[in-house]
């Protein structure tokens, strides 16, 4: 399997290779509490690294942490929901929380002026975030670009013991923006079992299969600091993508490719019309053979976001395998809930603008 880089992920991430080749272990073996995420019941978090540490901690209501990060640019979409609702779902449960947002990251690796990156971090994640139900009380949350000095420190520690070669052997190509990146990224997910902040306790870091890389390297700092630290190695979930609208890639820089949650209701239901579909050339052909909801994103958005009950989507699933749906009353359907939900959601993000920016210290 090629490697994954996690700042050029292009076309299909091969999910399977990461189970079969990198030891990441397969996620459904798993059912935690009697409200599973809806992400975890259907696959869509489809790995985990050391998974079994958290499931502990959240059965026997132990100690953990939550921490993730999120790379400021572009509009907030559909896509980066499934992080923001695995927060929630961690922190409902128990997790202290920990986010960074990767601003030097994104100036170093994406080219967004930091300012900007900043801003879209507070404006766009964070009001996000609270508007689906983030509570501000134990979030820890900081700019990449102005945390505390134990971090800083810890980070720069971190060279002390990774290698060029090691470093290459994961990366391929190197450039020094890409070695911070890396080492800042395990000061994020290790510095939680710092003393001052609660000291060694599992932490699950939520992130999408692409970060894999950085969570098998910061996995191995984690033991060669055992003795100094006492880290306990990081946990991880991984999600799959969700693909584009039209197929392809969801990506920032296309913005039919998604539907962003400050979309307005048109704009989403002009997108959602021209959508992929598993649809038959003919209305005929369709009714005869049947659509492929594998292949549609109109199903993509129920299965990922818009119906929780299995049931119910279920059903979906197989009016659409034998022919009694179309694709046209179908998509009439989803963008009357993306409707819904993004009325709703909006007149909730308004309301958090105040704590986000609290969140943010500004
Ligand atoms: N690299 C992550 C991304 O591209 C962002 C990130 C920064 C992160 N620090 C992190 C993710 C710590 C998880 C944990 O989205």
């Amino acid at each position: 399997m090629e490697k994954i880089d996690p700042w050029t992920l292009q076309g299909a991430v091969d999910y399977q290779g990461l189970l079969d080749e990198f030891g990441m272990e397969p996620m459904q073996a798993y059912s935690v509490t009697h409200d599973d995420l809806r992400y975890i019941r259907r696959g869509v978090v489809f790995g985990h690294r050391d998974f079994g540490r958290i499931a502990n901690a959240m059965k026997g209501g132990k100690p953990y942490a939550m921490m993730t990060g999120l790379m400021p640019s572009g509009k907030f979409h559909f896509g980066h929901k499934m992080v923001a609702d695995e927060i929630i779902w961690f922190q409902e449960h128990g997790a202290d929380v920990f986010i960074c947002a990767a601003d030097l990251e994104s100036y170093t690796m994406r080219d967004v002026p930091l300012a900007a990156a900043r801003e879209t971090a507070v404006k766009e994640y964070l009001e996000n975030y609270l508007a689906l139900g983030l509570a501000p009380k134990n979030v820890n949350f900081w700019f990449q670009t102005d945390y505390r000095t134990e971090y800083y420190r810890l980070r720069d520690m971190f060279a002390k013991k990774v290698t060029f070669n090691e470093l290459k052997a994961i990366y391929g190509e190197l450039s020094p923006g890409k070695i911070f990146s890396a080492l800042t990224q395990a000061a994020d997910i290790l510095h939680p079992q710092l003393p001052e902040l609660g000291g060694p306790r599992p932490v699950v870091v939520p992130v999408g299969a692409d970060q894999d890389p950085h969570i098998r390297l910061t996995r191995d700092i984690a033991s060669r600091f055992e003795a100094e630290f006492h880290f306990i190695p990081p946990s991880a979930t991984f999600h799959k993508f969700m693909e584009g609208l039209q197929g392809g890639k969801m990506s920032s820089s296309d913005s039919k490719s998604y539907i962003a949650l400050t979309d307005t209701p048109d704009e989403a239901a002009k997108k959602i019309m021209g959508a992929k579909t598993g649809g038959r050339a003919t209305v005929e052909e369709q009714k005869k053979k049947g659509g492929v909801p594998e292949e549609c994103m109109i199903y993509a958005m129920y299965l990922y976001h818009l119906i929780d009950d299995d049931l119910a989507l279920s059903d979906i699933y197989h009016e659409c395998k034998k022919g009694a749906l179309l694709c046209g009353e179908d998509k009439k359907r989803c963008a009357e809930m993306v409707a819904r939900f993004l009325e709703e959601h909006q007149k909730r993000k308004a309301k958090a603008s105040a704590k986000a920016e609290k969140l943010a210290g500004r």
